[in-house]
């Protein structure tokens, strides 16, 4: 039986984080340059229904039955048989590899789910639809940060840009001017949960105040949509900055952060903001593609540990499925 794999990206969120868990809305796009990947490939000589996994560099080869019942890895395999109704299966080897950095708001958890869940389905010869998929992950977000919004998950399942907001169909956004965005990464690790925990400690001393300041992102996040749906894209930049500077009230930015931000406004971007859970991993700058390498040059020098450029609304994205 030939190796079967499926892939994804990971994911920007421009627009709206934090706010998007308390119901206001969010923009995120699929950023292709660093993806997710699981090869499923046939354990002829184990025993039936024997699953191994491994994550290279992350983790050694292990059977599915030695992790934590609330491993990511093993809650996205189980929640995949359930849904499939799976029975007895061909024993299979799932390898996991990811060039997403892990904790840095790039969506490497969700895109992980999203693949396993994928190349699972695929090596059993069945189908489940984008929506199934996307229910799926979300499941296993839950595990990362018990109160996902579920956006990772839905741009990561869908590899387009999407307007996000909870318990609501996602919509696909029509970009209708590309735009070039660059990220930089503070190469300081931050997992989602403690910055999402910590808003929520916040929120919950003053409701009012925080309240207030999730409004003024989702109306900002209201005016990007419009602006990326109508090509105004030039709105988009001040936008940035507006949502940076209410992400600072709400203590989930970084000195770190903060460097990198002001670097790449100086050397031309038309605005910029952390990007994801913040405190730490990636930024990302709104930039005009004759700027862009001066933005990466001053993002490297100002301590980025890595940078990408990605055009959103480009057409060609790659095909999602395996
Ligand atoms: O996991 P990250 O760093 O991409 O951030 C997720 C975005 C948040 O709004 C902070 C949390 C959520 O579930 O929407």
């Amino acid at each position: 039986m030939p190796a079967i794999s499926a892939h994804a990206p990971g994911k920007v969120i421009l627009f709206g984080e934090h706010a998007v868990v308390y119901g206001r809305p969010a923009i995120a796009v699929p950023l292709t340059q660093v993806s997710a990947r699981v090869v499923a490939l046939a354990d002829i000589r184990a025993p039936a229904n024997t699953i191994t996994l491994e994550s290279v560099g992350v983790l050694d080869r292990v059977n599915l039955n030695d992790l934590a019942a609330d491993h990511p890895l093993a809650k996205a395999v189980r929640l995949t048989l359930q849904a499939l109704s799976a029975g007895s299966i061909p024993s299979v080897t799932l390898r996991i590899q990811s060039s997403i950095p892990i904790a840095a708001g790039l969506g490497s958890g969700a895109a992980v789910s999203v693949v396993l869940i994928r190349a699972l389905t695929a090596f059993l010869g069945l189908h489940m639809p984008d929506e199934q998929v996307n229910e799926l992950a979300f499941e296993v977000e839950k595990l990362h940060h018990g109160n996902p919004s579920g956006i990772d998950n839905s741009v990561v399942t869908y590899a387009r840009p999407v307007y996000f907001k909870r318990n609501q169909p996602i919509q696909i956004l029509k970009v209708a001017r590309p735009f070039s965005i660059v990220v930089g990464d503070t190469g300081v690790a931050a997992p989602t949960a403690d910055a999402v925990a910590g808003v929520r400690s916040r929120w919950l001393a003053d409701q009012n105040l925080f309240d207030g300041y999730f409004d003024q992102i989702g109306a900002i996040t209201e005016q990007a949509r419009a602006a990326i749906e109508t090509g105004a894209t030039g709105r988009l930049g001040p936008l940035m900055d507006e949502n940076q500077s209410w992400l600072e009230k709400i203590s989930v930015s970084s000195p770190e952060l903060e460097t990198l931000i002001l670097a790449a406004r100086q050397a031309g971007a038309q605005g910029a903001k952390l990007c994801g859970a913040g405190q730490g991993g990636n930024m990302v700058a709104l930039v005009q593609s004759e700027q862009v390498g001066a933005v990466e040059r001053a993002l490297r020098a100002a301590g980025a540990v890595r940078t990408f450029v990605s055009e959103v609304g480009a057409s060609g994205l790659p095909d999602h499925t395996p």
